[in-house]
Protein backbone atom coordinates (compact mmCIF):
# COMPACT_ATOMS: atom_id res chain seq x y z
CA UNK A 1 0.00 0.00 0.00
CA UNK A 2 1.10 3.65 -0.83
CA UNK A 3 1.52 5.83 2.41
CA UNK A 4 -0.34 8.99 2.58
CA UNK A 5 2.38 11.70 1.94
CA UNK A 6 2.11 14.01 4.39
CA UNK A 7 5.38 14.84 5.69
CA UNK A 8 7.36 17.90 5.06
CA UNK A 9 10.40 18.09 3.22
CA UNK A 10 13.03 21.37 2.53
CA UNK A 11 12.28 22.86 -1.34
CA UNK A 12 16.41 23.06 -1.61
CA UNK A 13 19.49 20.59 -1.96
CA UNK A 14 22.69 20.89 -0.40
CA UNK A 15 25.76 22.34 -2.20
CA UNK A 16 27.98 23.59 0.44
CA UNK A 17 28.84 22.17 3.79
CA UNK A 18 30.18 22.91 7.16
CA UNK A 19 32.31 20.83 9.03
CA UNK A 20 31.53 20.39 13.06
CA UNK A 21 33.85 19.80 15.61
CA UNK A 22 32.69 16.86 17.92
CA UNK A 23 33.93 17.44 21.53
CA UNK A 24 34.42 14.79 24.20
CA UNK A 25 32.61 15.07 27.34
CA UNK A 26 35.80 16.25 29.18
CA UNK A 27 36.30 19.16 27.25
CA UNK A 28 32.87 20.09 27.41
CA UNK A 29 32.74 20.29 31.06
CA UNK A 30 36.24 22.36 31.00
CA UNK A 31 34.46 24.87 27.92
CA UNK A 32 31.34 24.99 30.07
CA UNK A 33 33.59 26.03 33.25
CA UNK A 34 35.28 28.51 31.65
CA UNK A 35 32.48 30.49 29.75
CA UNK A 36 30.64 31.02 33.81
CA UNK A 37 27.78 28.11 32.88
CA UNK A 38 26.69 30.66 30.71
CA UNK A 39 25.83 29.32 27.18
CA UNK A 40 26.63 32.78 25.09
CA UNK A 41 30.23 32.48 26.73
CA UNK A 42 30.71 29.55 25.28
CA UNK A 43 33.47 29.40 21.75
CA UNK A 44 31.16 28.43 19.07
CA UNK A 45 34.14 25.94 17.59
CA UNK A 46 33.38 24.17 21.19
CA UNK A 47 29.42 24.00 20.02
CA UNK A 48 28.12 20.41 17.87
CA UNK A 49 24.77 21.67 17.37
CA UNK A 50 23.71 25.30 17.71
CA UNK A 51 20.21 26.64 18.25
CA UNK A 52 21.35 29.47 20.45
CA UNK A 53 19.60 31.58 18.04
CA UNK A 54 17.69 31.76 14.88
CA UNK A 55 19.35 35.32 14.77
CA UNK A 56 22.12 35.64 11.62
CA UNK A 57 22.44 32.17 11.69
CA UNK A 58 20.36 30.91 8.53
CA UNK A 59 21.76 29.79 5.42
CA UNK A 60 21.66 32.26 2.54
CA UNK A 61 20.53 30.30 -0.78
CA UNK A 62 22.69 30.55 -4.27
CA UNK A 63 19.99 33.70 -5.16
CA UNK A 64 21.62 35.33 -1.81
CA UNK A 65 24.73 34.29 -2.30
CA UNK A 66 24.96 35.59 -5.83
CA UNK A 67 23.06 38.77 -5.06
CA UNK A 68 25.98 39.80 -2.23
CA UNK A 69 28.48 40.05 -5.65
CA UNK A 70 26.32 42.51 -7.22
CA UNK A 71 26.79 44.76 -3.50
CA UNK A 72 26.97 48.33 -4.91
CA UNK A 73 28.99 49.91 -1.95
CA UNK A 74 28.74 53.82 -2.57
CA UNK A 75 28.02 55.44 0.58
CA UNK A 76 25.92 57.24 -0.86
CA UNK A 77 22.64 56.07 -2.68
CA UNK A 78 23.48 52.31 -3.27
CA UNK A 79 21.85 50.43 -5.75
CA UNK A 80 20.69 47.88 -3.37
CA UNK A 81 19.23 50.27 -1.06
CA UNK A 82 16.69 51.15 -3.31
CA UNK A 83 16.13 47.24 -4.33
CA UNK A 84 15.56 46.47 -0.13
CA UNK A 85 13.57 49.43 -0.27
CA UNK A 86 11.31 47.86 -3.33
CA UNK A 87 11.26 44.49 -1.35
CA UNK A 88 10.00 46.57 1.42
CA UNK A 89 7.26 48.09 -0.44
CA UNK A 90 6.53 45.06 -2.44
CA UNK A 91 6.24 42.32 0.30
CA UNK A 92 5.28 44.30 3.29
CA UNK A 93 3.27 47.41 1.65
CA UNK A 94 5.38 50.11 4.18
CA UNK A 95 6.18 53.13 1.38
CA UNK A 96 9.37 54.94 3.88
CA UNK A 97 12.67 52.88 4.82
CA UNK A 98 15.42 52.99 7.11
CA UNK A 99 18.16 50.33 7.04
CA UNK A 100 19.75 49.85 10.71
CA UNK A 101 22.63 47.46 11.11
CA UNK A 102 20.04 44.54 12.97
CA UNK A 103 16.68 45.04 14.97
CA UNK A 104 17.61 46.82 18.10
CA UNK A 105 19.10 49.91 15.98
CA UNK A 106 16.12 50.61 14.71
CA UNK A 107 14.30 49.86 18.24
CA UNK A 108 16.68 52.44 19.43
CA UNK A 109 15.80 55.00 16.75
CA UNK A 110 11.71 54.82 17.02
CA UNK A 111 11.51 54.52 20.99
CA UNK A 112 14.10 57.85 20.82
CA UNK A 113 11.75 59.23 18.61
CA UNK A 114 8.52 58.40 19.94
CA UNK A 115 8.87 57.67 23.20
CA UNK A 116 8.56 60.72 26.04
CA UNK A 117 10.11 60.24 30.12
CA UNK A 118 6.95 59.07 31.73
CA UNK A 119 5.36 57.80 28.66
CA UNK A 120 3.59 54.30 29.09
CA UNK A 121 4.59 51.77 26.77
CA UNK A 122 2.60 49.09 26.43
CA UNK A 123 3.66 45.30 24.36
CA UNK A 124 2.14 41.99 24.30
CA UNK A 125 5.10 40.40 26.44
CA UNK A 126 8.64 42.15 26.43
CA UNK A 127 11.22 41.36 24.10
CA UNK A 128 14.78 42.28 25.93
CA UNK A 129 16.17 44.90 23.53
CA UNK A 130 13.22 46.01 22.11
CA UNK A 131 12.32 46.85 26.02
CA UNK A 132 15.34 48.06 27.32
CA UNK A 133 15.11 51.04 24.46
CA UNK A 134 11.90 51.82 25.43
CA UNK A 135 13.26 52.21 28.90
CA UNK A 136 16.67 53.90 28.06
CA UNK A 137 14.04 56.45 25.94
CA UNK A 138 12.24 57.20 29.39
CA UNK A 139 9.38 55.04 28.69
CA UNK A 140 7.30 52.79 31.14
CA UNK A 141 6.58 49.50 29.38
CA UNK A 142 3.55 47.16 30.48
CA UNK A 143 2.67 43.50 29.38
CA UNK A 144 -1.11 43.55 27.66
CA UNK A 145 -0.48 40.05 26.28
CA UNK A 146 -3.36 37.61 27.26
CA UNK A 147 -2.89 35.87 30.40
CA UNK A 148 -2.73 32.24 28.40
CA UNK A 149 1.00 33.39 26.90
CA UNK A 150 2.33 33.22 30.80
CA UNK A 151 1.01 29.32 31.03
CA UNK A 152 3.11 27.23 29.56
CA UNK A 153 0.92 24.23 29.72
CA UNK A 154 -2.09 26.30 28.29
CA UNK A 155 -2.87 24.69 24.43
CA UNK A 156 -4.49 27.92 23.20
CA UNK A 157 -3.40 28.79 19.70
CA UNK A 158 -2.91 32.38 19.45
CA UNK A 159 -0.95 33.02 22.86
CA UNK A 160 0.69 36.45 21.34
CA UNK A 161 -2.78 37.74 21.23
CA UNK A 162 -3.04 41.15 23.05
CA UNK A 163 -5.74 41.69 25.67
CA UNK A 164 -7.91 44.63 24.75
CA UNK A 165 -8.87 44.91 28.61
CA UNK A 166 -5.51 45.46 29.90
CA UNK A 167 -4.94 47.96 27.27
CA UNK A 168 -8.19 49.78 27.84
CA UNK A 169 -6.67 49.65 31.64
CA UNK A 170 -3.80 51.75 30.82
CA UNK A 171 -5.95 54.03 29.10
CA UNK A 172 -8.14 54.72 31.27
CA UNK A 173 -5.85 55.05 34.00
CA UNK A 174 -2.85 57.37 32.42
CA UNK A 175 -4.44 58.40 29.57
CA UNK A 176 -4.15 58.13 25.77
CA UNK A 177 -1.55 60.96 25.12
CA UNK A 178 0.72 59.19 27.54
CA UNK A 179 1.10 56.11 25.33
CA UNK A 180 2.88 56.84 21.96
CA UNK A 181 2.28 53.37 20.57
CA UNK A 182 1.53 50.20 21.34
CA UNK A 183 4.06 47.51 19.91
CA UNK A 184 2.73 44.81 18.87
CA UNK A 185 5.09 41.87 18.50
CA UNK A 186 4.04 38.95 15.34
CA UNK A 187 5.15 35.81 17.22
CA UNK A 188 6.08 36.63 20.53
CA UNK A 189 9.66 35.36 21.29
CA UNK A 190 9.37 34.76 24.87
CA UNK A 191 6.10 33.01 24.80
CA UNK A 192 7.58 30.92 22.76
CA UNK A 193 7.42 31.39 19.29
CA UNK A 194 3.78 31.74 19.77
CA UNK A 195 1.79 33.56 17.02
CA UNK A 196 -0.82 36.63 17.28
CA UNK A 197 -4.61 36.20 15.41
CA UNK A 198 -5.71 38.47 13.03
CA UNK A 199 -8.84 38.72 14.61
CA UNK A 200 -6.79 40.07 17.26
CA UNK A 201 -4.98 42.52 15.22
CA UNK A 202 -7.94 43.63 13.61
CA UNK A 203 -9.48 44.39 17.16
CA UNK A 204 -6.31 46.17 18.52
CA UNK A 205 -6.48 48.11 15.37
CA UNK A 206 -9.65 49.29 15.37
CA UNK A 207 -9.34 50.18 19.57
CA UNK A 208 -6.21 51.75 18.84
CA UNK A 209 -8.07 54.10 16.03
CA UNK A 210 -10.69 54.85 18.62
CA UNK A 211 -8.04 56.24 20.97
CA UNK A 212 -5.67 57.80 18.31
CA UNK A 213 -2.91 55.48 19.84
CA UNK A 214 -0.76 54.34 16.99
CA UNK A 215 0.41 50.98 16.55
CA UNK A 216 3.97 49.82 16.02
CA UNK A 217 4.82 46.03 14.88
CA UNK A 218 8.12 43.65 15.45
CA UNK A 219 7.67 41.96 12.85
CA UNK A 220 10.97 40.32 12.92
CA UNK A 221 9.51 36.62 13.05
CA UNK A 222 6.49 38.07 10.87
CA UNK A 223 6.42 35.29 7.95
CA UNK A 224 6.03 32.77 10.49
CA UNK A 225 3.07 34.48 12.24
CA UNK A 226 1.33 34.24 8.69
CA UNK A 227 1.84 30.01 8.57
CA UNK A 228 0.12 29.51 11.69
CA UNK A 229 -2.46 31.90 10.67
CA UNK A 230 -2.93 30.19 7.39
CA UNK A 231 -2.89 26.84 9.20
CA UNK A 232 -4.95 27.88 12.35
CA UNK A 233 -7.16 31.11 11.55
CA UNK A 234 -10.58 30.44 9.57
CA UNK A 235 -10.62 32.59 6.65
CA UNK A 236 -7.37 31.95 6.00
CA UNK A 237 -6.35 28.47 4.69
CA UNK A 238 -6.61 29.46 1.16
CA UNK A 239 -4.69 32.39 1.53
CA UNK A 240 -1.20 32.42 0.90
CA UNK A 241 2.00 33.48 3.16
CA UNK A 242 2.76 36.18 0.97
CA UNK A 243 -0.87 37.39 0.89
CA UNK A 244 -1.02 36.88 5.17
CA UNK A 245 2.06 39.07 6.13
CA UNK A 246 1.04 42.12 3.71
CA UNK A 247 -2.44 42.31 5.79
CA UNK A 248 -1.00 41.80 9.19
CA UNK A 249 1.40 45.03 7.92
CA UNK A 250 -2.00 46.77 6.84
CA UNK A 251 -2.86 46.75 10.29
CA UNK A 252 -0.12 48.99 11.69
CA UNK A 253 1.53 52.05 11.44
CA UNK A 254 5.67 50.95 11.22
CA UNK A 255 7.44 48.42 12.03
CA UNK A 256 10.91 47.29 13.50
CA UNK A 257 12.30 44.71 11.95
CA UNK A 258 15.62 42.25 12.78
CA UNK A 259 16.79 40.67 9.10
CA UNK A 260 18.88 37.79 10.96
CA UNK A 261 15.43 35.88 11.65
CA UNK A 262 12.78 35.77 9.11
CA UNK A 263 15.10 37.35 6.15
CA UNK A 264 17.02 34.84 6.03
CA UNK A 265 20.39 36.69 6.34
CA UNK A 266 23.60 37.12 8.65
CA UNK A 267 23.16 40.64 9.41
CA UNK A 268 20.46 43.82 9.12
CA UNK A 269 17.21 45.19 9.58
CA UNK A 270 14.82 48.36 9.53
CA UNK A 271 12.17 50.77 10.36
CA UNK A 272 9.69 50.68 8.23
CA UNK A 273 6.94 53.56 8.46
CA UNK A 274 3.86 54.77 6.62
CA UNK A 275 3.83 58.62 7.87
CA UNK A 276 6.34 60.98 5.70
CA UNK A 277 6.87 63.35 9.08
CA UNK A 278 7.99 59.99 11.87
CA UNK A 279 10.26 59.18 8.49
CA UNK A 280 12.02 62.61 7.96
CA UNK A 281 13.03 62.23 11.83
CA UNK A 282 14.26 59.13 11.84
CA UNK A 283 16.10 59.53 8.38
CA UNK A 284 17.52 62.05 10.47
CA UNK A 285 18.49 60.08 13.50
CA UNK A 286 19.83 56.85 11.90
CA UNK A 287 23.13 59.37 10.19
CA UNK A 288 24.18 59.76 14.16
CA UNK A 289 23.45 56.05 15.35
CA UNK A 290 23.87 54.00 12.33
CA UNK A 291 25.02 55.55 9.44
CA UNK A 292 23.76 57.31 5.87
CA UNK A 293 20.34 56.72 5.77
CA UNK A 294 20.90 54.83 2.02
CA UNK A 295 22.87 52.08 4.00
CA UNK A 296 22.22 52.83 8.08
CA UNK A 297 24.90 50.09 9.38
CA UNK A 298 24.52 47.63 6.15
CA UNK A 299 26.65 46.79 3.19
CA UNK A 300 25.36 47.24 -0.53
CA UNK A 301 26.28 43.23 -0.33
CA UNK A 302 23.63 42.67 2.85
CA UNK A 303 21.00 44.45 1.69
CA UNK A 304 21.32 43.06 -1.58
CA UNK A 305 20.85 39.51 0.60
CA UNK A 306 18.24 40.85 2.33
CA UNK A 307 15.79 42.49 -0.17
CA UNK A 308 15.98 38.49 -2.12
CA UNK A 309 15.58 36.67 1.57
CA UNK A 310 12.75 38.82 2.34
CA UNK A 311 10.95 37.47 -1.07
CA UNK A 312 12.19 33.57 -0.02
CA UNK A 313 10.59 33.99 3.35
CA UNK A 314 6.98 34.39 2.30
CA UNK A 315 7.23 31.34 -0.06
CA UNK A 316 4.46 28.74 1.30
CA UNK A 317 7.05 25.82 0.69
CA UNK A 318 10.10 27.28 2.51
CA UNK A 319 7.71 28.29 5.24
CA UNK A 320 5.96 24.71 5.67
CA UNK A 321 9.31 23.33 5.86
CA UNK A 322 10.95 25.72 8.25
CA UNK A 323 8.07 25.37 10.91
CA UNK A 324 7.53 21.63 10.11
CA UNK A 325 11.19 20.95 11.36
CA UNK A 326 10.03 22.85 14.66
CA UNK A 327 7.32 21.04 14.96
CA UNK A 328 9.68 17.68 14.09
CA UNK A 329 11.86 18.15 17.45
CA UNK A 330 9.25 19.57 19.76
CA UNK A 331 7.04 16.12 18.96
CA UNK A 332 9.92 13.95 19.32
CA UNK A 333 11.37 15.66 22.79
CA UNK A 334 7.16 15.13 24.24
CA UNK A 335 7.67 11.12 22.99
CA UNK A 336 10.34 11.16 25.39
CA UNK A 337 8.26 12.62 28.11
CA UNK A 338 10.29 16.19 28.01
CA UNK A 339 8.41 19.24 29.22
CA UNK A 340 7.77 21.76 26.21
CA UNK A 341 5.98 24.40 25.99
CA UNK A 342 2.33 24.37 24.36
CA UNK A 343 1.43 24.28 21.68
CA UNK A 344 4.79 24.20 19.35
CA UNK A 345 5.73 28.05 18.20
CA UNK A 346 7.42 29.33 14.94
CA UNK A 347 10.87 29.77 15.88
CA UNK A 348 12.49 26.35 18.16
CA UNK A 349 11.11 24.31 21.41
CA UNK A 350 10.95 26.03 24.18
CA UNK A 351 11.57 23.60 27.21
CA UNK A 352 9.88 24.58 30.57
CA UNK A 353 12.47 24.27 33.05
CA UNK A 354 10.25 24.38 35.64
CA UNK A 355 8.38 21.55 35.32
CA UNK A 356 12.29 19.51 33.83
CA UNK A 357 13.81 20.56 37.18
CA UNK A 358 11.06 21.25 39.62
CA UNK A 359 13.11 20.80 42.71
CA UNK A 360 15.09 24.38 42.32
CA UNK A 361 13.80 27.66 42.92
CA UNK A 362 13.93 29.84 40.68
CA UNK A 363 16.54 31.73 42.51
CA UNK A 364 18.48 28.65 41.50
CA UNK A 365 18.12 29.57 37.95
CA UNK A 366 16.93 25.96 36.70
CA UNK A 367 16.93 27.66 32.99
CA UNK A 368 20.55 28.44 33.21
CA UNK A 369 21.43 25.04 34.78
CA UNK A 370 19.20 22.75 32.55
CA UNK A 371 21.19 24.95 29.33
CA UNK A 372 24.25 24.68 30.83
CA UNK A 373 23.54 20.42 31.47
CA UNK A 374 22.37 20.33 27.69
CA UNK A 375 25.97 21.23 26.09
CA UNK A 376 27.33 18.96 28.74
CA UNK A 377 25.40 15.81 27.04
CA UNK A 378 26.05 16.21 23.67
CA UNK A 379 27.27 19.95 22.51
CA UNK A 380 24.10 21.50 21.71
CA UNK A 381 23.79 25.10 22.81
CA UNK A 382 20.66 26.13 23.55
CA UNK A 383 19.63 29.55 25.64
CA UNK A 384 18.07 30.53 28.80
CA UNK A 385 14.68 32.10 28.87
CA UNK A 386 14.10 32.88 32.37
CA UNK A 387 14.99 35.02 35.46
CA UNK A 388 18.24 35.82 33.93
CA UNK A 389 16.60 37.23 30.83
CA UNK A 390 13.93 38.96 32.34
CA UNK A 391 16.51 41.22 34.34
CA UNK A 392 16.10 43.55 37.46
CA UNK A 393 12.97 46.36 37.56
CA UNK A 394 14.06 49.89 38.43
CA UNK A 395 13.87 49.36 41.75
CA UNK A 396 16.73 46.82 41.40
CA UNK A 397 14.40 43.85 42.30
CA UNK A 398 14.62 40.69 40.47
CA UNK A 399 11.69 40.31 37.51
CA UNK A 400 10.45 37.26 38.39
CA UNK A 401 9.16 35.71 35.26
CA UNK A 402 6.55 33.35 35.06
CA UNK A 403 8.06 30.95 32.49
CA UNK A 404 11.18 29.68 33.24
CA UNK A 405 12.36 28.41 29.62
CA UNK A 406 15.30 27.30 27.95
CA UNK A 407 15.33 27.45 24.12
CA UNK A 408 16.08 25.39 21.14
CA UNK A 409 16.28 27.76 18.48
CA UNK A 410 16.38 26.05 15.21
CA UNK A 411 18.11 28.06 12.62
CA UNK A 412 16.62 28.25 8.81
CA UNK A 413 18.00 25.67 6.30
CA UNK A 414 20.79 24.69 8.71
CA UNK A 415 20.30 21.15 10.48
CA UNK A 416 18.78 18.28 9.27
CA UNK A 417 16.19 15.95 10.68
CA UNK A 418 18.78 13.24 11.75
CA UNK A 419 19.98 16.55 14.05
CA UNK A 420 16.78 17.00 15.18
CA UNK A 421 16.80 13.26 16.31
CA UNK A 422 20.35 14.01 18.25
CA UNK A 423 19.15 16.91 19.89
CA UNK A 424 15.25 14.97 21.31
CA UNK A 425 17.75 11.86 22.38
CA UNK A 426 19.89 14.10 23.99
CA UNK A 427 17.57 16.40 25.94
CA UNK A 428 16.18 12.72 26.89
CA UNK A 429 18.86 11.49 28.40
CA UNK A 430 19.04 14.77 30.30
CA UNK A 431 15.20 14.57 31.41
CA UNK A 432 16.41 10.68 32.53
CA UNK A 433 18.99 12.04 35.11
CA UNK A 434 16.86 15.30 36.15
CA UNK A 435 16.58 14.50 39.99
CA UNK A 436 20.51 14.73 40.54
CA UNK A 437 21.07 17.82 38.94
CA UNK A 438 22.43 21.17 41.11
CA UNK A 439 21.69 24.69 40.71
CA UNK A 440 23.69 27.42 39.85
CA UNK A 441 24.56 30.83 41.81
CA UNK A 442 25.30 34.13 39.87
CA UNK A 443 28.92 35.28 40.29
CA UNK A 444 29.27 38.26 38.05
CA UNK A 445 25.90 40.41 36.28
CA UNK A 446 26.62 43.14 33.95
CA UNK A 447 24.05 46.09 34.35
CA UNK A 448 22.59 45.87 30.68
CA UNK A 449 21.00 42.69 29.67
CA UNK A 450 22.38 40.58 31.99
CA UNK A 451 22.19 37.22 29.98
CA UNK A 452 24.53 37.75 27.57
CA UNK A 453 27.74 38.13 30.16
CA UNK A 454 26.68 36.85 33.10
CA UNK A 455 28.93 34.13 34.83
CA UNK A 456 27.81 31.48 37.36
CA UNK A 457 29.31 28.93 39.38
CA UNK A 458 27.32 25.37 40.29
CA UNK A 459 26.48 24.99 43.80
N1 LIG B 1 12.67 41.63 18.36
C1 LIG B 1 12.61 40.30 18.51
C2 LIG B 1 11.28 39.64 18.68
C3 LIG B 1 13.79 39.55 18.53
O1 LIG B 1 13.72 38.23 18.68
C4 LIG B 1 15.04 40.21 18.38
C5 LIG B 1 16.28 39.47 18.44
C6 LIG B 1 15.05 41.60 18.23
C7 LIG B 1 13.84 42.27 18.22
C8 LIG B 1 16.32 42.38 18.11
O2 LIG B 1 16.90 42.18 16.88
O3 LIG B 1 19.05 41.01 17.39
O4 LIG B 1 18.66 42.08 15.20
O5 LIG B 1 19.02 43.47 17.20
N2 LIG B 1 16.33 38.29 18.87
C9 LIG B 1 17.50 37.42 18.90
C10 LIG B 1 17.12 36.13 19.56
C11 LIG B 1 18.73 38.04 19.46
O6 LIG B 1 18.01 35.31 19.72
O7 LIG B 1 15.96 35.92 19.87
P1 LIG B 1 18.49 42.19 16.67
Amino acid sequence: MVPKRNSWAEPYKIKMVELLKMTTPEQRKKALAEAGYNTFLLKSEDVYIDLLTDSGTNAMSDDQWSGMMHGDEAYAGSKNYYNLEKAVAEVYGYPYLIPTHQGRGAENILSQIMIKAGDIVPGNMYFTTTRLHQELAGGIFHDVIIDEAHDSTSDFPFKGNVDLNKLDKLVEEFGAEKIPYLCVAVTVNLAGGQPVSMANLKEVRKYTEKKGIKVMLDMTRIAENAFFIQQKEEGYRLKTIAEIVKEICSLTDGATFSGKKDALVNIGGFLALRDEGIFEEARNMVVVYEGLHTYGGMAGRDMEAMAIGIHESVQDEHMKARIGQVFYLGDKMREFGVPIVKPIGGHGIFVDAKQFLPHLSQDEFPAQTLAAEIYLDAGIRTMERGIVSAGRKSNGENHYPKLELVRFTVPRRVYTQAHMDVIAESTARVYERRNSIKGLKMIYEPKYLRFFQARFEQI
